[in-house]
């Protein structure tokens, strides 16, 4: 049984957990002491000195990170002689901080450069020369290290001891020349090496990959699920909203992990976090009838009546063997179940395969062999994974094509796969990506990536996620949900199903009561 102790911080009363510590049940009470050192994921390390809070009783100041609750204990976290340490602790950990802030990636979101904003804005005792030290080690693939940045709270030690477990890097000399290093020739070069940089507190560890592209001011965030493994790591994706008349040269700029105990903790590997550039590369942004002249627009609603259509005519002439549905298991949960409920339930549809990226090795640690988040998801709707092949598109004489995404292409000969499209009659591709074969499609459709739209996915151990809107759609893209929901209404086999669903929520709950996997909270 959980035993609860009674403290008293800044005067206010608190019941918290006992074998906390006074920052966490500071932080839990929502008061906030400053900590450089200090990382949920680590033991107390105890070395930036900048949590102090004084306890009644205790002459000394008390590290908070490492001191933990005891009953009737009363602390004080903003007295005079708290704030007085605070300000000394800073003074000396800036004795040795180059003022850099102005060209520092790391300004604007740097804990050093807010607690002295906070506490500090003193001027400086010391006259000596700061120490010179090393402005730009390259230590890994991605990481750039600035010894003169850092004040060796040693978070990226800790992070690879405990958690990569590759310790590749160590503190080296001692006293005033202390630093940070690689062992000669070991860089580090684990699949987890992005993190580094996520939580060293200052600018001492910079990416490669976002060094002095933006200011972190101007990009906004949105939570998102990383689609590029079935873990379901729980990201953050900052991009820049744009310039008025200025084209940007990029949209994205960084994705850093969420948090999520059940899932990723506090990490994502390199994959996830370097691999957002389908995200703004190669997108399809319109609507597109590639060999008729594109001066003539055409619009969401002609595409969908001339959909409608095909499917309708070939349905009431019994002719549905015809039609042949491609898959792939980046659509979400709620996708897959309209994808069942309208072509294998309502259309009669049978040919219906899977097109997804195929595996690859995985890490043991988060990243999966799966390069796909929802084949899970897929399975519990009850889908069989039968693979797309062109063998199944002869075979069963198919007239009417429709694919959703584009990683077909991979799987398949691109000279046997242009043929064999050419001899179905109608093909529509529905896709986020411009596909190669583009010229050998009737129709494309510009869909939505994970992190554009609504819905939830379930990662390989089952665990069901919601995730909403990250970033703006790009173009005229559409949510695949929105057009099979579209699409259905049109049909108007089972019309009055299909009206009450017009958010993925509503898609969800219908999911839920129709199968008992799905009746659980995301
Ligand atoms: Fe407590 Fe650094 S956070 S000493």
């Amino acid at each position: 049984m959980i035993k609860m102790v009674k403290i008293f911080i800044d005067d206010k009363q608190l019941e918290v957990e006992e074998g906390l510590t006074i920052l966490q049940a500071a932080e839990q009470a929502g008061i906030d002491i400053p900590h450089l050192c200090y990382h949920p994921a680590f033991p107390p390390e105890g070395s930036c000195r900048l949590c102090l809070v004084e306890i009644e009783g205790i002459p000394e100041l008390e590290l908070s990170c490492s001191t933990k609750v005891r009953e009737g204990m009363k602390i004080q976290t903003k007295s005079q002689k708290v704030i007085e340490a605070r300000q000394g602790v800073l003074e000396f950990l800036l004795a040795e901080h180059p003022l850099d802030c102005p060209f520092c990636d790391k300004a604007g979101e740097c804990k050093l450069q807010d607690y002295y904003e906070e506490y500090g804005l003193f001027d400086s005792q010391f006259d000596e020369y700061k120490e010179k030290r090393d402005k730009k080690v390259k230590i890994g693939k991605n990481l750039i290290l600035d010894r003169e940045r850092c004040i060796l709270c040693t978070r990226c030690v800790r992070f690879l001891r405990e958690v990569t477990k590759t310790q590749e890097l160590g503190v080296f000399k001692r006293g005033i020349k202390s630093e940070i290093g690689i062992y000669n020739g070991f860089p580090v070069n684990n699949n987890y090496s992005g993190n580094l940089a996520e939580i060293c507190p200052v600018g001492a560890i910079t990416d490669l990959d976002f060094r002095f592209k933006t200011r972190s001011w101007f990009l906004e965030k949105g939570n998102s699920i990383c689609p590029l493994c079935s873990r379901g790591c729980n990201i953050q994706i900052e991009y820049h909203p744009g310039l008025g008349r200025f084209a940007l040269p990029q949209r994205v700029y960084r994705v850093k992990a969420r948090q999520n105990m059940k899932v990723n903790s506090f990490w994502i590997c390199d994959k996830g976090r370097y691999g957002y550039s389908y995200l703004d590369k190669n997108r399809t942004s319109k609507l597109v009838r590639p060999n008729i002249n594109q001066k003539q627009d055409i619009n969401w609603d002609e595409v969908l009546d001339y959909l409608t259509a095909k499917l309708k005519s070939l349905y009431f002439m019994n002719k549905t063997s015809q039609v042949a549905l491609v898959l792939n298991s980046w659509l979400s949960n709620e996708e897959l179940f309209l994808a069942r409920k309208i072509f294998n339930e309502d259309l009669k549809v049978t040919n219906i395969f899977f097109a997804d990226l195929p595996d690859e090795e995985g890490d043991g640690f988060l990243l999966t062999s799966e390069r796909s988040p929802n084949k899970r998801g897929a399975k519990e709707i009850g889908w069989a994974y039968v693979p797309f092949t062109l063998e199944a598109l002869a075979e069963n004489e198919i007239n009417c094509l429709l694919i959703f995404g584009s990683f077909f292409e991979q799987l398949l000969n691109p000279a046997q796969l242009k043929s064999a499209l050419g001899s179905i009659e109608t093909k529509i591709l529905l896709s986020s990506h411009r596909p190669e074969l583009e010229s050998a499609f009737d129709l494309i459709l510009p869909t939505a990536v994970i992190a554009e739209k609504e819905g939830s996915l379930t990662n390989t151990e089952g665990l069901v996620q919601g995730f909403s809107p990250a970033l703006p759609p790009w173009g005229e893209s559409r949510a695949e949900w929105k057009i099979l929901i579209e699409l259905a209404k049109r049909l108007d086999i089972n019309f009055a199903f299909y009206r009450r669903l017009s958010s993925p929520e509503l898609i969800y709950q219908e999911m839920a009561e129709e199968i008992p996997f799905f009746r659980k909270e995301k």
